[in-house]
């Protein structure tokens, strides 16, 4: 991932899937972390956490939340409340995200 950010300077959002669909496969909260300390990323990293319900406890990035304000984390009620149908979706605070997707 480094590797990538480094050959291209113009990303500027990173999104990342924790656990992943469908390998459930979690990103370990050291590598996030890794990413979000890294000097030659100045950008946005958001976390769809859809199946974090499913995960062990502790493995959601919303511990991050509160220490970076380069990531937000999202989150569903349509898979383990199996709300799907009511369309909400969650977001965990990044104010620079937040007000980008809400100026569309
Ligand atoms: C990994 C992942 N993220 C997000 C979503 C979107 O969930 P929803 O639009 O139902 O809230 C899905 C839906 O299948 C998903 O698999």
């Amino acid at each position: 991932m480094k590797q990538a950010i480094d050959s291209d300077p113009s990303i500027k959002l990173i999104f990342l899937c924790s656990p992943g669909n469908p390998t459930g496969t979690l990103i370990s909260l050291t590598s996030i972390r890794s990413l979000l300390d890294y000097e030659n990323f100045k950008g946005i990293i958001v976390v769809d956490e859809a199946y974090v319900d499913f995960a062990s406890e502790n493995a959601s990035a919303v511990s991050l939340v509160k220490e970076y304000a380069n990531i937000c984390v999202m989150q569903t009620l349509s898979k383990s409340f199996g709300l799907a149908a009511i369309r909400c979706v969650i977001l965990l605070r990044c104010r620079a995200f937040l007000l980008i997707v809400s100026s569309l």
